[in-house]
């Protein structure tokens, strides 16, 4: 992998790009953040990072028994299904369930349920047998409301549908919850969340890995990756490492430059979910009110997605001459896994001739330097991670990554990367709302905010 940066430094870009002297003058604090890191985590305070390196024996053989279902439906929401979909979506066929059995590797066809919309659920069950699924209900706390609604239906439904309904079920939860008791009870097999890994780290945790087992993804060598980008991240010099290379940067153009919006910009629609599971770990992680000297702050910046080539013809515009407020970052494919070459068909038509001959992957590759060198020509500071090809490895390197810039760009500005206060409170007051015992109190801080509308017919 390679982290091109040149093009977010003023030296190419001008005024709008970021001093060689400012990351200069970061290089000390980075050095001591990485210290720090490296002392938290020998007293066992960052068990994401060591996740890649835990045995993963039982997920195995749970995975290799629950291959055999028809239907794989994983319920969860946020860091406990973004990290499945991003790997199944990166990895398997992008057809994956409208193939037949043979042509998925005789793996399940994947389904996922991370909302409580009563439509989609409906629609669901109408699409899946339940006796040919295997539901697997992943959730740390055991009481997030949405995957909990998804799965107390599907247990009332699978009870009353299916004969040995326990067989169908397979929990990942934390130790000790409520979900791990009633898997106990009920003899669900239960794969654990480690305590100390919050729901968007938890990708390398049995929340993550079982999935990508029951999918056929290659486990092993996802996890290789991300061992590798530990190696590589361990680097103290921020001119050697790019993860801190990547979080001096993105901090940098937050803090002196004010721009605050950060896009991803991956050239592979197989991507479009990694997309969505950084935007989680970015904006949960870093968007907070307090520092951790509870000094207000209101800090963060928005993680945007923007998938190359299809966004060209939608965000660019902006990108290239909007307000001077974000920056972004390309994933830039070397070898896509097929080759598909454009025939020299239509001749005398000037406007289509020039692509025969040509392949797709090359139009794709020259679109993303045509869409960098665009922004460059405009003064956008943008910088690219090119990988050699999207694989398991590289997924696990990619992933690994992006939760070390976020934990770095986290002790940068201050905050507490690894909790979500401002998830909790909308968890609390769904609880006083649904009428659970216990939150009767914060029945009175809810204001109706319905005075005022318009209405039409
Ligand atoms: O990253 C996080 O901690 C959150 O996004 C959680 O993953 C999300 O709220 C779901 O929580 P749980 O796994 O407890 O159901």
């Amino acid at each position: 992998m390679k982290l091109y940066y040149g093009n977010m430094l003023e030296s190419r870009i001008g005024g709008s790009g970021i001093a060689i002297g400012a990351i200069e003058a970061l290089e000390g604090r980075i050095k001591s953040i990485d210290a720090e890191l490296k002392r938290n985590r020998a007293e066992g305070q960052l068990q994401f990072m060591d996740l890649p390196y835990e045995p993963i024996d039982s997920i195995v053989n749970i995975a290799n028994e629950a291959q055999e279902c028809e239907n794989f439906l994983l319920i969860g929401i946020g860091g406990s299904s973004w990290g499945s979909i991003a790997l199944h979506t990166a990895l398997s066929h992008p057809y994956h369930n409208l193939l037949p059995r043979d042509k998925r590797c005789g793996r399940p066809r994947f389904f996922v349920l991370d909302n409580c919309d009563p439509d989609e659920f409906a629609g669901l069950m109408d699409t899946i047998e339940l006796d040919r699924t295997l539901i697997n209900v992943v959730s740390k706390s055991g009481a997030t409301p949405e995957p909990m609604a998804n799965f107390l239906k599907c247990y009332e439904l699978m009870k009353r549908y299916t004969g040995r309904y326990a067989e169908h079920f397979v929990i990942t939860t934390d130790e000790g919850g409520v979900l791990m008791r009633l898997a106990a009870e009920e003899g669900f097999p239960c794969l654990v969340i480690p305590k100390g890994v919050g729901g968007r780290f938890s990708v390398f945790s049995p929340a993550g890995l079982f999935p990508a087992a029951v999918l056929g993804i290659d486990i092993k060598e996802m996890l290789s990756g991300a061992r590798h980008m530990d190696s590589i991240c361990k680097k103290p010099d921020l001119w050697q490492n790019p993860a801190y290379m990547f979080a001096a940067l993105e901090y940098l153009a937050m803090t002196v430059k004010g721009y605050n919006i950060s896009v991803l910009m991956p050239y592979s629609r197989r991507l479009r979910h990694l997309v969505n599971w950084y935007m989680q770990l970015w904006a949960e992680s870093l968007g907070k009110e307090q520092t951790r000297d509870n000094k207000t702050v209101n800090t963060g910046s928005t993680p945007l997605k923007s998938i190359g080539a299809t966004d060209q013809h939608s965000l660019l515009q902006l990108f290239n001459e909007g307000p001077f407020d974000k920056t972004i970052t390309f994933i830039r494919v070397e070898n896509y896994a097929n080759k598909v070459e454009l025939p020299p068909v239509l001749h005398g038509y000037n406007e289509l001739e020039y692509l025969g001959g040509h392949t797709m992957e090359e139009l794709m590759k020259t679109e993303q330097f045509a869409t960098q060198l665009a922004l460059t020509n405009h003064r956008r500071p943008n910088k690219t991670i090119e990988i050699p090809e999207i694989d398991a490895f590289s997924m696990g390197e990619l992933m690994y990554f992006f939760e070390v810039v976020v934990t770095v760009m986290g002790e940068l500005l201050n905050v507490n990367a690894f909790d979500q206060p401002g998830v909790e409170e909308g968890k609390m007051l769904t609880y006083a709302l649904m009428g659970r015992s216990g939150y009767e109190h914060k029945i009175g801080e809810i204001m109706r905010e319905e005075g005022e509308f318009i209405e039409w017919q």
